[in-house]
C-alpha cells in the first residue's frame, strides 16, 4: 500500500480477533507511534502494551474501577469483556510536563499522534485497530492501576488485531464544507 492509499483509505475495525500484529509488525507500529510531530522533542508519550494474560489484567482493573463507583451488574459485566474485544491493545497515555513554550493540549495532541500513526502503521501492514476511549481513560483508579498520574492523561486504548471481516471500504467525507480561504 502506498502513503497516499493509506491516508485516503484509513478505516477502523471494531471487530479484532487473533493474529495479533506479530513481533515485527508491532516494532514497526511502535516505531511509527514514536515519529509523531512533538514540539520540542518533549515525547511526552507512554505506551503500555496489553496482550495474553494482561487482557485479564485489564479487564480486573476495568472492573475495580466501575466498583469503586458502585456500578450496577451489567456495567460491570460490559466493563470486564472490554478488554477481550482485540488481542493486543496499546494504552497511550500522555506525561505532561510544565513547558513554558509547549502547553498541555500540545502535548496531547502529540500522544494523539502516536495512536494515530500506530493506527495507520497497523492498518498499512494489513492489521486492523481501532482507537477507543469511553469513560475508562478518564478515571482515575484506573489511571492509577496503569501506572499513570492522575494529572495526566489517558489519551486513548488503541485495539489491534485481525479484522472478522473485510469491512466494505467507507465513502471518504467530501472536504468542501469544511473549507474556507482567507
Ligand atoms: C480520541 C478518540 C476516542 C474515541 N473513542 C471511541 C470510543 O470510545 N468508542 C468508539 O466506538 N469510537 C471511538 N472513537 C472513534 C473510532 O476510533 C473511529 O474513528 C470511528 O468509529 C470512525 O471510524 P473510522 O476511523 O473508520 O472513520 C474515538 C476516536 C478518537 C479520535
Amino acid at each position: 500500500m502506498d502513503s497516499i492509499e493509506l491516508l485516503l483509505t484509513r478505516q477502523s475495525s471494531p471487530q479484532l480477533v487473533a493474529p495479533a500484529p506479530n513481533n515485527t509488525a508491532l516494532d514497526t507500529i511502535l516505531k511509527a507511534g514514536m515519529r509523531v510531530p512533538d514540539h520540542a522533542g518533549l515525547t511526552p508519550w507512554h505506551f503500555t502494551i496489553v496482550a495474553g494474560n494482561s487482557l485479564q489484567t485489564l479487564s480486573d482493573i476495568f472492573v475495580s474501577a466501575y466498583k469503586n463507583q458502585g456500578a450496577a451488574q451489567t456495567k460491570l459485566d460490559k466493563a470486564a469483556k472490554m478488554p477481550f474485544r482485540a488481542p493486543l491493545i496499546i494504552v497511550v497515555s500522555c506525561c505532561i510536563s510544565d513547558h513554558k513554550k509547549v502547553p498541555k493540549q500540545e502535548q496531547i495532541i502529540s500522544a494523539g499522534c502516536c495512536a494515530h500513526a500506530m493506527q495507520m502503521a497497523a492498518f498499512a501492514l494489513g492489521y486492523g485497530a481501532m482507537w477507543r476511549t469511553g469513560e475508562l481513560a478518564y478515571n482515575t483508579d484506573v489511571k492509577t492501576a496503569l501506572g499513570v498520574n492522575t494529572e495526566d492523561e489517558i489519551v486513548g486504548y488503541l485495539y489491534l488485531g485481525t479484522p472478522t471481516k473485510t469491512l466494505p471500504q467507507k465513502q471518504s467525507k467530501n472536504y468542501h464544507h469544511y473549507i474556507s480561504y482567507l
